[in-house]
């Protein structure tokens, strides 16, 4: 079962810190290293926002911050509430990527934001809207951050509908995913969690219906990789 709530907040936050060291070699293992290329598409649908700055919520080790400032180098500010996520993050970039000095993290809660209204002309979140406990409340908090005319995008998983690959995917989720992501990172809790939350997250059509609500314009969805995750955007209204 999926923890809610605050209960939800405190899972996540250790879960994550837990796996911390792993967690960039795993998600290239787990994916084939098709994540690059999932970050890749979400980095171009920005392309438009040439000066930044940017809102790259959920961070994490800053992979996709990192796309998004080798795309165009603009200011991204990074955000995630578990430290430890960010620290290491940063400190891979200052030894090895020159754009170092165009990302800004800041360990906060996406559900809450420490920042003022109308601040980013674009904001993305890799893998991260599953994650909030209260994924209304950070997409209203987005929406105040962002600047009118200013885009999401929200890259996540999703269940994979083509018959053959539906039954396929779940062995995958249940019996693989666990079984390599407990012994790649020592926590086999993390990567339960993991198949537990793609499992019970949303339809494409459900999180369009949520963002539309909080007030997004113009949302559309686009498959990517047979279905295996979803590229989500919207726009808040000039
Ligand atoms: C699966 S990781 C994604 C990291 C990165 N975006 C990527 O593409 O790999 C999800 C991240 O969301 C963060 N997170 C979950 N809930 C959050 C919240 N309420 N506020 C800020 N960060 C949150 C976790 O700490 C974790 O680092």
């Amino acid at each position: 079962m999926v923890p809610t709530g605050e209960e939800k907040k405190r899972f996540v936050r250790e879960k994550f810190a837990a796996v911390t060291r792993r967690y960039d070699l795993l998600n290239g293992l787990l994916s084939l290293y098709i994540d690059h290329y999932w970050r890749w598409v979400t980095a171009r649908e920005l392309a438009e926002f040439r000066e930044g700055p940017i809102l790259d919520l959920c961070a994490g080790t800053l992979p996709l911050s990192a796309e998004i400032v080798r795309q165009i180098p603009r200011p991204v500010v990074a955000v995630d509430f578990c430290y430890e996520m960010l620290h290491f993050g940063r400190a891979k970039l200052v030894s090895g990527h020159k754009k170092s000095e165009y990302i800004f993290p800041i360990c906060g809660d996406g559900e809450s934001l420490p920042l003022p209204d109308m601040t980013f002309q674009a904001i993305t979140v890799a893998f991260g809207v599953r994650n909030l406990s209260k994924p209304d409340q950070g997409l209203s908090e987005m929406l105040r951050v962002l600047t009118p005319g200013g885009k999401l995008a929200i890259l996540e998983f999703s269940r994979p509908r083509t018959p053959l690959l539906g039954p396929l995917y779940k062995f995958y989720l249940y019996r693989l995913l666990p079984r390599m992501g407990g012994i790649i990172s020592g926590d086999r809790e993390a990567y339960s969690y993991l198949a537990e939350s793609i499992q019970s997250f949303y339809e494409p059509e459900e999180l369009v219906y949520i963002m539309e609500k909080a007030g997004y314009g113009e949302v559309c969805f686009r498959p990517l990789t047979m279905g295996i995750v979803t590229l989500y955007t919207g726009r808040k209204p000039s």
